[in-house]
Formats: structure tokens, sequence, C-alpha cells
């Protein structure tokens, strides 16, 4: 078993700037700056370093991107580092901000350096208080410091929404609106962008940012000398469910699934694991899959942003795959019919089936959905849930008819595994506590109607508030 966990996860927490000085940080900028923008993106590609977002996006490729529309007279360039950590069964951004912030801002200000970014935005949820007070506190110290760039840098905290990590609806909410995703990418059109002016965006993930630093400080050829020619480097994986051990882990990409599940994090008798809300269904058949963005996508599912949620034989696969369902019709926006009805459709399907109520005319129904829950859809939210759904009735038909046969309740006890904390010490997992509470208008239901001031649409008489 290969787990290497000095690369970004330090052994004890960097709790202050000199501490990060005394182990060698600071040298990575300072290369960064000697090198200039061309060769920080030659080396970033000689590395091959994607992205750890979700997509695994080589991350040279987007720099070089950006850089070359604002040349070509599309404005200034401006970057996102993406701290929203909405993923189900993620943790580990708040894991390294919280471990290490330093080498974080380090790869924002490289970041800074070799797109010619005007500024940086760091878009977290307000709800992570320990994580954004760290991050504060660094940033802090790194702008005394003097350190190149770092007066350019500000956070933006956004709500506790899924889109809210969605890399255009990030772009809205830093604009001070609601989480939408916009219709073109942020590369096309970018934070301040007019008619005339596409004002590029560079999105990047906190752990990308954060090997951005390392490769800086140690080459290409040091990173490659982890993961597979495709997959270079390791990556912080975030393991949560039915495990002996849940936990983020760094561990070289290659590495079978298997090694992480079972031999890391302890899980025993595997049924169901889904990395995120995006990809297929992972089943016992496909645990030697190495941790690779392709090799998982050939596999028919995907690495996501290496969080991972277990479930053994002991649940019930109706459970799952209805609270997962349930989140995506919730956190859908509503900007497009198909996906908000459709999601929503689908939970209300899973929860028929659940509480024994449903026929088999449901069952191809739910099936249905998944083929028009994308039509027109601005962002790939639903392609999640078409993903989901379908590779999952299909691994587990049986059960699923077997339930709709037998026409009794089966149990609906699983939590949203929206990972709120992780403990160190203990290994016990908390999950968003209220999530069950949010409804699909983003409300939740034990808060006062407030604005919706329903005497005021009883009786048309009762002024409306200021
Ligand atoms: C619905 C949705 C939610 C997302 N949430 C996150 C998130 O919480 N954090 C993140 O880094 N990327 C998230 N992404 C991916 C981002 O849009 C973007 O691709 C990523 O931040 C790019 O970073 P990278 O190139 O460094 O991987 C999400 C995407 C979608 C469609
Ligand atoms: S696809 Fe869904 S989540 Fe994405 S913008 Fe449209 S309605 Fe919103």
């Amino acid at each position: 078993m290969t787990v290497d966990t000095d690369r970004l996860l330090p052994p004890a927490p960097v709790t202050s700037l000199a501490d990060h000085l005394d182990a060698g940080g600071g040298e990575a900028l300072a290369r960064a700056q000697e090198l200039g923008s061309d060769a920080i993106c030659d080396l970033l590609e000689e590395a091959g370093l994607r992205g750890r977002g979700g997509a695994g996006f080589p991350t040279a490729r987007k720099w070089r991107g950006v850089a070359a529309t604002a040349r070509d007279g599309g404005g200034s360039v401006t970057l996102v580092a993406n701290a929203a950590e909405g993923e189900p069964g993620t943790y580990k951004d708040r894991t390294l901000i919280e471990q290490q912030p330093y080498a974080f801002l380090e790869g924002v200000c490289i970041a800074l350096e070799a797109t010619g970014a005007v500024t940086a935005h760091i878009g977290i949820k307000e709800k992570f208080t320990v994580p954004l007070a760290r991050l504060t506190t660094a940033l802090t110290e790194i702008r005394e410091a003097g350190w190149a760039h770092a007066d350019r840098i500000e956070v933006v905290t956004g709500p506790d929404a899924y889109l809210f990590g969605e890399e255009s609806a990030m772009l809205e909410v830093i604009e001070g609106n609601l989480p939408m995703p916009r219709i073109v990418k942020p590369f096309e059109a970018g934070l301040a962008a007019s008619t005339t002016t596409a004002s590029p965006t560079v999105v990047n993930n906190v752990e990308t940012l954060a090997h951005v630093t390392a490769i800086l400080a140690y080459g290409a050829e040091w990173f490659r000398q982890a993961g597979t020619e495709d997959s270079p480097g390791t990556m912080l994986f975030t393991v949560v469910g039915d495990v002996a051990s849940p936990g983020v882990y760094e561990l070289a990409l290659g590495t079978s699934l298997r090694t992480l599940l079972t031999d890391v994090a302890g899980a025993e008798d595997v049924k169901a694991v889904y990395s995120g809300v995006s990809n297929a269904v992972i089943t016992e058949a496909m645990l030697d899959t190495p941790l690779c963005f392709d090799r998982m996508r050939e596999a028919g599912s995907g690495l996501g942003s290496g969080g991972f949620v277990v479930y053994d034989r002991s649940r019930s696969i109706v459970d799952v795959l209805r609270v997962l369902v349930h989140f995506l019709a919730v956190e859908s926006c509503g900007q497009c019919n198909a996906c908000k009805l459709g999601n929503s459709a689908m939970a209300d399907l899973l929860a028929k089936v659940q509480r024994g109520e449903a026929e088999q005319t449901d069952l191809e129904a739910l099936l249905r959905w998944t083929h028009t829950v994308t039509d027109q859809n601005r962002c790939y939210l639903p392609v999640g849930s078409q993903i989901m759904v379908g590779s999952t009735v299909e691994a587990f038909v049986d059960e699923f008819v077997a339930t709709v046969q037998a026409g009794e309740p089966t149990p609906a006890d699983l939590p949203t595994p929206l990972v709120e904390h992780i403990d160190d010490d203990t290994g016990e997992v908390t999950y968003h506590e209220r999530y069950h509470l949010k409804q699909l208008d983003w409300s939740y239901s034990d808060e006062e109607p407030g604005a919706l001031r329903l005497e005021a649409i009883r009786d048309p008489e009762t002024p409306h508030p200021q």
C-alpha cells in the first residue's frame, strides 16, 4: 500500500507564515516570478497537472486559453479559486485550507503571475467558519509580508448551495447575485464581461492550486514520480459512509479504488459507491479500477473531485438513490424547466418506491425522465441524475423490481452525504444536520415564512413591508 501523505497534507497543520517559510514556502512563487507566464505553463504541462475540481481538465491549457483571449483584445483576465466544496462526500478542500492555507495561497499568487489576472477571488461558503478564519488570517499574513500579488486577492463568501461551486454560478455570486449558472462559460465571458469584452475568468479548484505550488517548488519530474502517465501526481481523496475509518487521504493517482476503500478506509461488504453526484454508480466488480481520470471513465464511472460515499450490503439501494436524487432536485435552480421538473419527478417516484406504493410503470416513468431531464441544460447538474439513475437502476434492477412487487415500505434512514466535519481524532463524520428541511425553493421548512408575508396574500389590505 502506497500512502503518500507528505505532498499537500503536512504531518501537522501549518499555523503560521513563519512555519511555512521554514519549510521552504515562498520559493515556488519566487521561481514563478523568475520564469514568467509561458515557462510556468510549460512546467505545468510537463508535469501533466489536471484540475482536481471534478473534470480533470489540464491546468496549463486552461491558463494559456484565457491569456490568449485577453491578448486577442478580450480585456483583462480575472481568477477565481473555487473553495465552495459542495459535492456530497467531499471534505478535502476544507482540510487543505485548515492544514496548509499558505501553499494554496501561494498557488493563487503563482496563478496571478502566470495568467496576468488583475484580481483573484476566493469563493468559499460563509458557513465554513473554521477554514474561512484560517484563510483570512493567512491572507493577512502574506499581504503584510509583501508577497507578490497578495494585495489583489479577495475572499468572497457565498451561500450554502451546491450550485455555488459551479463555475459560472460562482461568478454570479461574486457579482452579488444568486448562484444561477450562466449559458456562457467563464473563459468566454468572465467577471464584468460586456457585449464587447470577454474579460475571461479562469476558475480553479483549491487543491489544483496547491499542486501548482508544489510543482513550482520541486519540478515536473518530481511531480510525476507519483501517479500515472495520464494522471500524474497525488490526489486528496475523501471517503465517508459505511467504512471503519472515514477521512481525507492523500494517495498517488493510479492506486486502486479497492486499496483506498478497503485497505485505507476499512470498507467491507461494499454494495454501491458514488464519487459525488455526477458519475455512474460503482459496484463491487469495479473496485480494482485504478484511481485515474481516464481509467475511471473507461470503467463507466468517474473520479469526480475524489470524494467517495460508500454503502454496504445492509443498505437499501432505493433509499441510497432517493437521497441522492432528492439532493439534485432541491439544488437544481429551475432556470431550465426539464431539470427542475425532471429531478423533482424522479425524487417523487423514488420516494413512492420506498413507501411501497409504486407499480412497475413508475419504474418505467423513472427511466423515461432520465432521457429528458437534461433538455436544454445550462449546466452539468442534471447530467448527474441522468447518469446516476440510469446506472443504479441497471446495476440493481432486481432489487428495484422486488421492492415494487413486495409493495412494502423499505428503510428511509440515510442522511444526505453532505460532509460538515470529519473529526481527525475519532474519525466521526457529521453530515449537514438540517438538509432534510431544505425545500425545492431553497428555503428551510422550519424557518418563518418571513418574506412571503402569508397574511398579505390572504388580506390584500395588509400594508407591504417597506
Ligand atoms: C453543479 C456543480 C457543482 C460544482 N461544485 C464544485 C465545487 O464545489 N468545487 C469545485 O472546485 N468545483 C466544482 N465544480 C466544478 C467547477 O465548475 C469547475 O469545473 C472547477 O472548479 C474547475 O477547477 P479545476 O480546473 O481546478 O478542476 C462544480 C460543477 C458543477 C456542475
Ligand atoms: S441545468 Fe438545472 S441546475 Fe443547471 S442551470 Fe439549468 S435548472 Fe439550473
